[in-house]
């Protein structure tokens, strides 16, 4: 007989040798945004909650509204009878400010990405394979989109869209649709690809752009609508979360009305999921309604990400191409990012290790969240261990 947990006890102690088993950590959450971790109160600099939303009173009391009025669950997917009528609200509210004829939700982000692109890339629909040309540092979700869809990926330098033009260009001849997977601002790295040069490129060379906004809703663009808002449209299809800086849950689409209603008849995550449940669509709603109001946290934890930025380039230590909340600091081998990261949480700030396979070999960093509940305080207090710990002069 097949003894299955003797090849997963083989390969966890395959992941503890090469030091990269992973494991969950119990975490509490106090209601002023503190992180503590094994009893421990830690200062939280990992988590991507931006804009400090999911503390917010607007979101709490919105989601307890909506749960009181409809129920803890929505009982059902969307095309069944979970499509409650808050559902309609958040679609309308999100479309006027992506400035798009259409949203739709979705469970989470993860769900949307790796259930869309194989809708998208049906041959049978689109009367041909597809070429689909990715950034080669797109997230999880949309390579297992790719891998789901049994597509080949075409990969791009990452954010070099000189590379991918002259990619566009060696298929010229191919009559094939094409498509071209981004993220507007990188998870891992903080930095931003040009939506308005990835469009003229699209635009030329016939493509459909998909751009992957959860790290950009909330934080960037006019009213925090993102680095794509006004973009969607009969060739650009742009997804978000809620589950970042909007501080709730659940992911969405901003698209033709078209688009959206071939989602809701070819696309399994949305078709074959329980709807979410009442609280999360209270909160979306409530972030949706805050967002336009936020510029002030927006400027300060856009000051505070550059604060951090110029104090690790003035001792020496590398943020990469960081423009955003998200700051990296390069740290080149997993046991120098690993060891660092216990240090820091030794002297009570977190910052997440991140480690191949979630970046390239060679490239393991610390992967610094600022969030505008941060204060000067703070982010003063980090710098200073970052250039004790690391051993730098300030
Ligand atoms: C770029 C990107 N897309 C999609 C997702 C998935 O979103 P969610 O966490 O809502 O499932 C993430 C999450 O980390 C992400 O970083």
């Amino acid at each position: 007989m097949h003894d299955f947990e003797e090849g997963w006890h083989r390969c966890l102690d395959d992941l503890d040798r090469a030091g990269r088993r992973r494991r969950l950590r119990g975490i509490d959450r106090h209601g002023d945004g503190g992180l503590e971790i094994d009893g421990r109160s830690l200062l939280d600099f990992s988590s991507n909650d931006y804009l400090g939303l999911s503390q917010h009173p607007d979101l709490i009391t919105r989601a307890g509204d909506f749960a009181r009025r409809w129920g803890a669950g929505s009982g059902a997917s969307r095309l069944v009878c979970g499509n409650i009528l808050p559902f309609a609200t958040v679609e309308e509210k999100l479309a006027r400010g992506k400035q798009a004829e259409a949203a739709l939700v979705f469970v989470s982000g993860f769900q949307a990405n790796s259930s869309i692109l194989p809708a998208l890339f049906d041959g049978k629909v689109l009367g041909a394979e597809p070429l689909v040309f990715c950034d080669k540092l797109i997230h999880a979700s949309l390579i297992q989109g790719c891998l789901a869809a049994g597509v080949r990926q075409i990969r791009f330098r990452h954010n070099d869209l000189g590379h991918l033009e002259s990619l566009l260009e060696q298929h010229r001849n191919e009559i094939r649709p094409r498509f071209i997977i981004t993220e507007t601002v990188f998870s891992m790295d903080g930095d931003r690809a040009d939506p308005a040069g990835l469009a003229r490129l699209a635009e030329r060379y016939g493509a459909f752009l998909y751009l992957d906004e959860a790290h950009a809703t909330g934080v960037l663009g006019d009213g925090g609508f993102g680095l794509a808002k006004g973009m969607a449209g009969p060739r650009c299809l742009v997804m978000g979360t809620f589950s970042k800086a909007l501080g709730g849950f659940g992911a969405y689409v901003a698209c033709t009305k078209a688009l959206r209603d071939y989602l809701i008849n070819r696309c399994p995550g949305l078709i074959y999921a329980t709807a979410l449940p009442p609280a999360v669509l209270g909160a979306m709603d409530a972030a949706l309604d805050l967002l336009p109001t936020l510029d002030g946290r927006r400027a300060h934890l856009a000051a505070s990400a550059e604060r951090f930025r110029q104090a690790m380039a003035r001792v020496g230590l590398d943020t990469g191409a960081s423009s955003t909340q998200i700051v990296p600091v390069m740290l080149g081998t997993e046991d120098r990012a690993l060891t660092l990261a216990h240090a820091l949480e030794a002297e009570g700030m977190l910052g997440v290790a991140i480690r191949p396979p979630t970046v390239p070999p060679g490239s393991s960093r610390i992967r610094f969240a600022f969030s505008a509940r941060h204060t000067d305080e703070e982010i003063d207090r980090l710098i200073e261990a970052m250039i004790r710990l690391t051993g730098r002069r300030a």
